[in-house]
């Protein structure tokens, strides 16, 4: 379970040896800098990112095979521009630069940068000049992406200008001899029609690495860390059903078996069929041993006469660790805690917000309220890990599909979806509306993904569940006149959940959701749909 992050408590305890990557992404705060390490992980070669005030001797500790800079939103002139150790250029390891990372390479060796007219945002097309060890192989006119002002003018000395646009006359230029590479345009973005090819020239020809991060290969690594670092001990982690702490689950239980023992906090607030999907994945087909907490009445009764959003949140999170620790009590002889932390949690909490130096992330810490007298250790085995690698994870250690490619549901539950106070009542009522939005729009996207191919198909619902706004309204019903509950059906499309808008669904989809609903939900007299865009409204309603 992702658990809130509490004011004062414990720091994770690294792994003895986290594994080295091979390329290391100096990052100089690009807005494609988390891409550029999924992209080179997508090769089957480990990446990090580091923040860019790392030193040569920082990065020389590493030990990587190849250096990525990434771009970044800052002019190489502008007097806080962000700079690069000028050691890292000479210590002989392959370089790639991209966009600001190309023309921070062009002035920290003596070439020059200079402010153009107009900038190029968008795609451009490349025209390549002469032999490129980058460019190999790809056309000699492709289409590239680029998001720029200033541009390289002159290159270094020993440089060869690799390839231009009309309006860049240095879209791409290499030092083959000291291995350093550099493009204005972006390979990492889908939009370079040819970026992938580049990537693979880089790390395949010019640095000779293996594509060697392959899932078996990951999950071999991790189970022997695992084992290593917790050696006889016991481990307990709190298991929600969510996707990374039932990742983190199984991939401990597959290094230390019984010394696992999981704890899942009913809070009562789950979707239709949860509680009995964790007991049915974790306790009967992994056969992990599994506490099951029910702590539903105590929960209801900490929500009772609530209504304000923040403090039901505030009540709901803060009440996980009391019932969690509580339970961890009763188990003996536990020194370790694994949390579901992912490299995501990490480079944001982390290095982002404080600047900090490539420790920084190496010693990022999740912090939870431990009780006096209560201490776990922590292991936190997904920490260098993007949320579509466990997944992929997720998949090869067997959990179920269903589970691991589920959509986003936030840890308070149905309870920030049920606005005014919580009852029993009323969660019984959205438990059954959500179900049947949750069918029929899992089988609209699967029609979808029949007829396109594409999973991420531009109509497919994101994210989609039912709210109950506390609203009645009049009705008839047979002869009846009926004073009933308003369904509210929230389904979006989005990729990130940063912005996000109301899924244009068929009509006869929106007329089967609002036909079985009041045909089936007692109760219930009437279904509108939210059409709002994120922003102005959030995905959630509370
Ligand atoms: P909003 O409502 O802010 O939600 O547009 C953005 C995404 O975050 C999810 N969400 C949460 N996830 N704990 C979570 O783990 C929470 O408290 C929480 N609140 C919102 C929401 O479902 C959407 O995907």
């Amino acid at each position: 379970m992702m658990v809130n992050r509490a004011q004062d408590g414990a720091q994770a305890t690294p792994l003895a040896d986290d594994p080295s990557p091979q390329v290391v992404v100096i990052d100089f705060g690009a807005q494609y800098g988390q891409l550029i390490a999924r992209r080179v992980r997508d090769l089957h070669v480990y990446s990090e990112l580091v923040p860019c005030d790392v030193t040569a001797e920082e990065l020389l500790a590493m030990g990587p095979s190849a250096i990525i800079l990434s771009g970044g939103p800052a002019s190489v002139y502008a007097k806080d521009a962000p700079r690069v150790d000028p050691n890292i250029l000479e210590l002989g390891i392959p370089i790639l630069g991209f966009c600001y990372g190309h023309q921070l390479m062009t002035v920290t060796l003596g070439g020059e940068v200079a402010h153009a007219q107009a900038g190029e945002y968008g795609p451009a097309q490349l025209v390549r000049e002469g032999a490129s060890d980058l460019l190999e192989s790809t056309p000699a006119e492709q289409t590239v992406w680029m998001s720029h002002r200033d541009s390289v003018s002159q290159v270094p000395k020993g440089f060869v200008v690799t390839a231009r646009t009309d309006s860049c006359p240095v879209a791409a230029m290499e030092c083959a001899e000291r291995r350093l590479y550099a493009t204005q345009f972006h390979p990492e973005v889908r939009h370079t029609s040819y970026g992938r090819r580049m990537l693979e020239n880089f790390l395949f020809g010019v640095c000779r690495l293996e594509p060697t991060w392959t899932m078996d290969s990951i999950i071999n690594r991790k189970v022997a860390e695992i084992r290593e670092q917790v050696g006889q001990d016991r481990v307990i982690l709190g298991l929600s059903g969510g996707v990374d702490s039932s990742v983190v689950a199984a991939l401990v239980y597959k290094a230390i078996g019984e010394q696992l023992c999981c704890v899942f906090v009913n809070h009562g607030m789950l979707r239709a069929g949860e509680p009995e999907m964790v007991e049915q994945v974790f306790r009967d087909q992994f056969g992990m041993p599994l506490v099951h907490v029910h702590a539903e009445q105590r929960y209801s009764q900490l929500l009772a006469g609530v209504t304000d959003p923040e403090e039901k949140r505030r009540r709901i999170g803060s009440e996980f660790w009391r019932v969690f620790f509580e339970e961890a009590q009763r188990l003996d002889g536990v020194r370790w805690m694994a949390q579901g932390t992912i490299y995501p949690d990490i480079i944001e909490s982390g290095a982002r917000k404080t600047g900090g130096k490539a420790s920084t992330i190496k010693s990022h810490h999740n912090l939870i309220p431990f009780p006096d007298g209560i201490h776990f250790d922590l292991i936190e085995p997904l920490d260098r890990f993007f949320k579509d690698e466990v997944r992929e994870l997720g998949v090869a250690l067997g959990l179920p599909a269903k589970m691991v490619y589920r959509q986003p549901f936030p840890g308070p539950g149905l309870a920030i979806r049920i606005i005014g106070e919580v009852t029993p009542q009323k969660l019984e009522t959205l438990r059954a509306a959500d179900a049947i939005v949750r069918q029929e729009l899992d089988a609209y996207n699967e029609d979808l993904f029949a007829k396109t191919g594409d999973r991420n198909s531009e109509h497919s619902c994101w994210q989609y569940f039912a709210v109950l706004p506390g609203i009645r309204s009049v009705g008839v019903m047979g002869d009846e006149r009926t004073y009933g509950q308003t369904v509210v059906l929230r389904a979006v499309e989005s990729a990130d959940a940063m912005t996000a808008d109301w899924a244009r669904l068929p009509y006869e989809v929106l007329a089967r959701i609002s036909g079985r609903i009041v045909g089936e939900v007692s109760g219930v007299n009437r279904v509108v749909y939210d059409i709002t865009p994120k922003p102005p409204a959030t995905i959630e309603w509370e």
